[in-house]
């Protein structure tokens, strides 16, 4: 039967794929390391195919680069064999919650969510370190001298990756910094949906940096803006020369050309001042149809540089002249300089009970109405400035937050709720994933949590249902700081705290909401850790007789079927947070014993990862018609049932696909 691969996607082999597909001439075939045939690329064939347009060798070329560029792109494409374990008691509504609370170092996070949420998030959220000279920073290279390790490091992981202290005495200050945050943006990029934006929060120190890779691995042209937030009005007394009092969002999206990217926030005070007038459909304000700016002309545009003809009892407007609209109007200054029209002749016949002219002196001008609430029911919108001043988006309301719901200042500079619930309201509609992968005291999923009850009261009856992931490090709190006093003896312990608290609180608070019982404040605790199976060595004469024995079972023994279950989902890709029912199923043959199985969404998959498993069984879940089936490997009761599982699918249920574990 076929196993599964229980390794994070493999890009370079993914590149050749693509590569492949485009030009399939330049594939051949290389031995590897160790001597077995795999796909290769043929260089100098692509660069034939591609001819004038290589960059080759010292030729001078733009882009930002520095020592490590090249390992830290093999770090993002280089695959993983580690998995995430499901924590319930660590967890809030595990069984229902859509929300994921991932414990361990985002870059194996990130690797391993490829699969499953390849192109499905709406908006990311990230706060890194800023590289201010006390940060740590994960140092992800795994092969450096072991005593170097041990000089250097504060905190190891087991397979020796650590939180260093990156000082600007570091001779790679900047290097190092890159290197972490390149892979990360990297794989992140692949997350995001195609409408995806990604809100990157940064101070003067690295913004240059972070944006120039920001243009290389999300292109240039999907640059969107530098917001900045003022979140220390008072300013940094211990700057020189000039007292910073803001920090900066960097926007970039997916695709530039996708309209529905950014979201246009709803007018409010003054704006909606300007909707003075009224009619039978509702309150509206009048624009000019002409377009102002004069660059929009007949050579420019000559399809919207034509007369308008006004019915002159009425103001009504017509693109035919008859006895009724006798005055021609067209879309020229008042000195005479032509401009042109915004709608096209068609847009004019289909919208013109919009189109109203009135009277300026002498001649006509056209206008059309624009109304306050438009056909789906919803305020009108405006674009979001790049100057944010709000008073409840600066630091001290971040703190303030944090210190209320857990007691004491446990996090350092926690960004402030409204802050990043700001970015949601343009980031993010009421269905969408947001993610947050320097999840700190987990601010992101509190101001998801309050956005969604938020909307009951102005975009829908109900609250909405955005889904929140977040990453958090498990980094150990300093023995001297707040939160290792109030009992947190690392970063996640806090976020997740932070969550279960402001759940709560926001319940409690919105009682009056319609639909406030069903608002998600539940997470489901992952936690980043070695496979689940045990490692198998392919030379089985250095093995004794009692590791043979001992192989013959390869999974690792204290790992649970609901670890197992996990790693399967992620190797087939499916959602993390769908719901999952345990059955306990007997059997004719085996009376006494159940079999723990699991269904996963009803039928979207099903498994067992009990041993001696009979055919009566396989039958049973046959029967129920999963789209995806998995066993154990050592798990079957007999050397027939082994061979005849697949038979039992292909009579019972054919599309299942089955794999074993
Ligand atoms: C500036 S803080 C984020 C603060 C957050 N926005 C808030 O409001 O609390 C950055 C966080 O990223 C975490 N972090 C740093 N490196 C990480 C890594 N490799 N994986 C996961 N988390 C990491 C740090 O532990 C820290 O909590």
């Amino acid at each position: 039967m076929d196993k599964l691969n229980m390794k994070s996607p493999d890009f370079t082999e993914q590149n050749i794929e693509k590569l492949a597909a485009l030009f399939p001439n330049c594939v051949t075939e290389a031995k590897n390391d160790k001597g077995e045939l795999q796909k290769a690329i043929n260089f100098d064939l692509l660069k034939q195919e591609l001819s004038n347009n290589i960059v080759d060798g010292p030729r001078e070329r733009y882009q930002l680069n520095w020592p490590g560029k090249r390992e830290a792109l093999l770090t993002a494409n280089t695959p993983i064999s580690k998995t995430l374990r499901p924590c319930r008691k660590e967890s809030v509504d595990f069984d229902t919650t859509e929300n994921l609370f991932i414990e361990g170092d985002n870059l194996d996070a990130l690797k391993l969510l490829q699969e499953t949420y390849l192109g499905k998030v709406k908006m990311i959220y990230i706060d890194p370190p800023y590289n201010t000279g006390n940060d740590f920073v994960y140092d992800d290279n795994f092969t450096a001298d072991k005593d170097e390790y041990d000089l250097a490091s504060e905190q190891k992981d087991e397979e020796g990756g650590r939180l260093v202290a990156n000082t600007e005495s570091n001779g790679r200050f900047h290097s190092d910094w890159l290197d972490m945050m390149y892979p990360r943006l990297k794989l992140a990029r692949n997350l995001l949906r195609d409408d995806g934006v990604i809100f990157i929060s940064i101070d003067d120190g690295e913004v240059a940096n972070v944006r120039k890779i920001c243009d290389e691995i999300f292109g240039e042209g999907n640059f969107v803006a530098q917001i900045s937030v003022q979140l220390n009005p008072r300013g940094r007394n211990l700057d020189k020369f000039i007292a910073k009092t803001h920090e900066t969002i960097l926007v970039f999206v997916k695709d530039y050309m996708s309209e529905t990217s950014i979201i246009g926030i709803q007018k409010e005070g003054r704006m909606i001042k300007e909707y003075n007038k009224t009619d039978n459909t509702g309150q509206y304000r009048l624009t000019g149809l002409r377009n102002r700016n004069q660059a929009f002309n007949p050579s420019t545009r000559p399809k919207l540089y034509y007369p308008l003809y006004v019915e002159p009892l009425t103001g009504r407007v017509s693109l035919m002249k008859n006895s009724e609209y006798v005055d021609e109007v067209w879309p020229d200054t008042p000195d005479g300089v032509k401009t042109c029209w915004t709608w096209g002749k068609e847009k004019v016949t289909k919208e013109n009970k919009l189109l109203i002219a009135e009277k300026v002196g002498d001649s006509w001008r056209i206008y059309r109405k624009d109304y306050l609430i438009g056909e789906n029911g919803k305020i009108a919108t405006t674009l979001v400035k790049s100057l944010w001043l709000d008073k409840q988006i600066n630091n001290d309301y971040g703190r303030k937050v944090v210190k209320d719901l857990l007691g004491a200042a446990v996090m350092s500079f926690p960004k402030s709720v409204d802050l990043i619930r700001k970015l949601i309201q343009i980031g993010a509609r009421e269905d969408d994933i947001v993610f947050d992968f320097f999840a700190g005291s987990a601010t992101t999923a509190h101001a998801v949590m309050q956005q969604n009850a938020e909307d009951a009261s102005t975009n829908s009856a109900q609250v909405s249902n955005r889904k929140f992931i977040m990453v958090q490090l498990p980094e150990v709190t300093d023995e001297k700081s707040e939160a290792h006093k109030a009992g947190y003896a690392t970063i996640a312990e806090i976020s997740k705290e932070r969550i279960r608290r402001a759940g709560q609180k926001i319940k409690e608070d919105n009682t009056d909401k319609e639909g406030i019982d069903q608002l998600d404040t539940g997470f489901r605790v992952l936690k980043v850790d070695s496979s689940n199976m045990k490692e198998v060595y392919y030379a089985p004469e250095a093995m004794s007789q009692a590791d043979l024995v001992d192989q013959a079972d390869n999974i690792k023994a204290d790992r649970t079927a609901e670890d197992l279950l996990f790693q399967v989902l992620l190797d087939r890709g499916v959602d993390l947070t769908l719901p999952i029912k345990r059955e306990m199923m007997s059997t004719k043959s085996t009376k006494e014993k159940e079999f723990e199985v699991f269904f996963v969404d009803e039928n979207a998959l099903c498994a067992c990862f009990e041993k001696d498993i009979n055919e009566d069984l396989v039958k049973q879940i046959a029967k129920r018609e999963p789209q995806r089936a998995v066993f154990r490997d050592a798990g079957y009761g007999s050397d027939s049932t082994k061979i005849n599982i697949k038979q039992i699918f292909k009579l019972v249920s054919p599309h299942t696909e089955v794999k074993a574990i």
